[in-house]
Order: structure tokens, then C-alpha cells, then sequence
């Protein structure tokens, strides 16, 4: 990997991050859902005002309702207040959130009623990740038109995919529930950041036959991408951020075979 961009690209780059913004057909302006779902930002700083259990048990409520397969609604939420989080794990919610929710995939439920997806584990476990991405999304939204921001983590030390198996032990979780990502809510402190690079639709949505990615746009957004987190982390690098990852998938594999598909050799 190793990408570096010079001080005018970097510039370049910024400026275009800053200047993003939604398509909003100038007909559709007013339709207060669209602006809701267009608008939404993943927040890192939140302020230190409280959620009210109406407004938080109304998100829970849009996850519970939330789309799935054949209804199964493969998925669990561990519910954190910080004070909970903290009596948990140690530490506070992350960025200060005052809520925090764990989504986690789960065919143990189903499974005690009926036998679903008999020796299917890549198609049980997919679907159920499905599902609870869902349910996590619809969750990130009901907060979004209630005026509370979120973001999804699977990455802060201890709190989603990567940590599923710490977080097994921690929640006392049976085997088929694995933890996808965490959700933080709470009140934006200050603006929402701007948006980050989003590739064009032309890139992402084809008719007919899939076409291979547009090699200049796709190294102008890796240039963005470098750009926009040097700009918001300037002692780390996207590539820093990236060994990150990688240094932890090995284990947070051995974990999931672990409990997905119950590998006891692992
Ligand atoms: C499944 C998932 C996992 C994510 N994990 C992290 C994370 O560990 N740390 C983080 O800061 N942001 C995380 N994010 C937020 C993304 O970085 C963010 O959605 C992306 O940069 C796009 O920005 P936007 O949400 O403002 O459109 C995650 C998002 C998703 C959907």
C-alpha cells in the first residue's frame, strides 16, 4: 500500500471533500425524510446532554420493526447507558456517546423454535448479517430524524467484529450470536463534520453488464480518502489506520469461525 500525496494533490483533494454534497432533485427539497437520510454524517464528537428513554426506546423500536428474511429477525442489541458501558468494559462510551448499542447477528433465537437454515452456516451467517445491518441502519436513522447522531464502530478496542471474541465472554453470548458493530448515539457536539468522499453513482450503479471501475476516478477518491484522514487525524495516516485493521482481522477470524460456525478446533 503506502500512498503519499504531495502538499497541491492534498489541497486539491480537500477542497473537492469540502465541496461534496447530496443530490437533492430540486422538486424533492422539502421531503423531510430524504433530507434526514441525505444529511446524516457518522459524528465523532458528542455532547455531555442525555438521551431520554422515549427517544432512545423509539430507536430501539425502528431497529425491533426493522425488514428481514422470511421475518427472522436474525439479530440482538445489548442496550448500554455510558454508566452501563462503563461498569462493562472499563472505559467511557467511545467519543463520549450516552448510549451505545451492540448489534449483533444471531440464528441462536430462531433456532430453538425451528431449524432454519439446517447445514447452511455461509448462507445462515450472511443472512443474519444482512438482517442486523438493517436493523442497525433503520436504528441510525430513527435517531437521525429524532435529532440524535450516531456512528458505527467495528473498531475501538473492544466493542464489534473485531473483538467478537472478548465480547463473547463479556456478554455471555451462545454460539450464532456474533457481534457485527457498535452504535454510539448521543448530541452532536458542534457542526457535522463534512461529507467524505463518496464515489460518483455512474461508478457504483450499471445497467446491463457490470463495468470495471473508472481507473482516474477511483485513484482521485483514494487521493480524498488519504486526504480527508490526514486532514481529521494528523498524528496517524489512512495507511496507519489500514495496518490497524489488517494486524487484528487474523484473529478476529479464528474468533468468528469460533462462534459462527462453532470450529471447536479454533
Ligand atoms: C459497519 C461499519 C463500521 C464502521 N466502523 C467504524 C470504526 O470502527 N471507526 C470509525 O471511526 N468509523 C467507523 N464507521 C463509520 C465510517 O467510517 C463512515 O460511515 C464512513 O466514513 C462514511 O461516513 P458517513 O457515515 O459520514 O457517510 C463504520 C461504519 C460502518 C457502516
Amino acid at each position: 500500500m503506502g500512498i503519499s500525496l504531495g502538499p497541491i494533490k492534498a489541497a486539491r483533494s480537500l477542497w473537492r471533500i469540502l465541496r461534496g454534497k447530496p443530490n437533492i432533485p430540486s422538486s424533492l427539497q422539502d421531503n423531510a425524510l430524504l433530507r434526514t437520510l441525505l444529511h446524516r454524517r457518522s459524528v465523532r464528537s458528542f455532547s455531555d446532554r442525555p438521551i431520554p428513554d422515549d427517544v432512545f426506546a423509539a430507536i430501539l423500536e425502528a431497529g425491533r420493526l426493522a425488514p428481514s428474511t422470511v421475518n427472522l429477525q436474525t439479530w440482538a442489541f445489548a442496550a448500554f447507558t455510558a454508566e452501563s458501558w462503563r461498569a462493562t468494559f472499563g472505559s467511557d462510551i467511545p467519543f463520549k456517546g450516552q448510549r451505545a448499542l451492540i448489534v449483533m447477528g444471531d440464528t441462536h433465537r430462531a433456532r430453538t423454535v425451528l431449524n432454519a437454515f439446517p447445514r447452511s452456516p455461509l448462507v445462515e451467517y450472511t443472512v443474519a448479517v444482512m438482517n442486523a445491518s438493517l436493523a442497525a441502519m433503520a436504528m441510525n436513522i430513527a435517531a437521525e430524524a429524532l435529532g440524535v447522531s450516531s456512528v458505527m464502530l467495528s473498531e475501538t478496542g473492544r466493542s464489534g467484529l473485531l473483538d467478537a471474541g472478548y465480547l463473547r465472554d463479556k456478554l455471555a453470548l451462545p454460539a450464532g450470536v456474533f457481534p457485527l458493530l457498535t452504535i454510539v448515539f448521543g448530541y452532536a457536539r458542534g457542526a457535522y463534520p463534512p461529507m467524505p468522499p463518496k464515489l460518483p453513482l455512474e461508478q457504483i450503479c450499471f445497467q446491463g453488464r457490470y463495468r470495471e471501475p473508472d481507473a482516474d476516478v477511483m485513484a482521485d477518491w483514494l487521493a480524498q480518502m488519504v486526504a480527508g484522514y490526514k486532514a481529521s487525524h494528523i498524528f496517524s495516516s489512512f495507511d496507519a489506520q489500514l495496518k490497524v485493521y489488517q494486524a487484528k482481522i487474523g484473529r478476529a477470524e479464528a474468533d468468528l469461525q469460533k462462534i459462527v460456525f462453532h470450529d471447536p478446533e479454533k
